[in-house]
């Protein structure tokens, strides 16, 4: 059923990628979001990411942009509290879901979303926004510079005068990293809300240290049927935080401040995430 853990060579060495993103990683960036039930199931519970971007874009005090925006988990508050919200996203299920969802909203808070299906790095709008952000790890799907570059190059270009880009991420583990390829780590079981029935849940990791992308195999299996389960992939970029930072820098960001949590804590040791603020450079001089 599942070639997880796998030998998978390490792929490319760093350097410009010629042609499309190979299917591995493309894979990695869609699979998980085919399935928005589920996706709605597993991280109902997170809230407090919701509560500080809602936060953010009323104090924005305009128009909003979220990168990523897959089924509104964070889009349709925001907009339940009066604020305009584009929403961006490459996948068709997550959207859809999204739709869904909206309908079950008062007519105001509907007219205030719009969609736009479409590559991150590539979707050009005609409006500039006082708050752009990317939340919970969607740049891990920026897997290599010129991704990097050229969504950075998209939000400079979205963003208004005086607004701000913030994003979340989150930071490497060497211990998560260092998993063996092969091991699997179960999780209980639980109803599965597409499948409608009760799965066994196993996870496996494993890192490329050249490409720096931890791949993620989440198998599902039907209890007491195993040739009825699946394999989901996920493919996350590790950006390291000295990183992060310096891609903002060489690609025309100054940066505000970084927290290391949704309450505004100072980012430490122990954070397992980071919260980058940045507005946009001005232009360097010419000497
Ligand atoms: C972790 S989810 C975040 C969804 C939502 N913002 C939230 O917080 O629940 C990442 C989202 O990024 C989208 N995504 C990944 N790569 C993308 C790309 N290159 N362009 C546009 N959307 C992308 C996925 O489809 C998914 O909906």
């Amino acid at each position: 059923m599942s070639d997880a853990g796998g030998p998978r060579s390490a792929g490319p060495p760093p350097g410009r990628r010629e042609g499309p993103r190979d299917a591995e990683l493309e894979a990695g960036a869609r699979a998980h979001y085919d399935d928005p039930a589920y996706y709605a199931s597993t991280y109902g519970a997170r809230i407090d990411d919701v509560t500080y971007y809602t936060d953010l874009a009323i104090r924005a005090g305009g128009r909003v942009l979220e990168y990523g925006v897959g089924n509104g988990r964070i889009a349709i508050p925001i907009a339940r509290h009066g604020i305009e919200v584009v929403g961006v996203d490459h996948s068709a299920p997550m959207l859809a879901d999204l739709r869904a969802r909206l309908a079950g909203e008062p007519p105001e808070v509907r007219r205030r979303v719009r969609l736009v299906r479409g590559d991150m790095r590539e979707v050009r709008l005609e409006q500039r926004f006082d708050l752009v952000f990317a939340a919970f790890n969607t740049v891990l799907h920026l897997y290599d510079r010129q991704d990097v570059e050229q969504f950075l190059a998209r939000v400079r270009a979205h963003l208004a005068p005086r607004g701000r880009f913030v994003v979340d991420l989150s930071i490497p583990c060497a211990a998560d990293l260092a998993r063996p390829a092969g091991r699997a780590y179960s999780a209980p079981r639980f109803r599965h809300p597409t499948a409608g029935v009760v799965v066994s849940n196993r996870e496996y990791f494993e890192y490329d240290p050249l490409r720096q992308v931890l791949f993620v195999s989440m198998e599902f299996e039907p209890v007491g049927q195993p040739a009825r389960g699946w394999v989901t992939p996920l493919a996350h970029r590790q950006f390291f935080p000295r990183e992060w930072e310096a891609l903002l820098h060489y690609n025309g960001f100054a940066v505000e401040r970084v927290e290391g949590d949704f309450e505004g804590g100072e980012l430490t040791a122990d954070s397992d995430t980071m919260v980058w603020h940045a507005k946009r450079a001005p232009r360097p001089r010419r000497t």
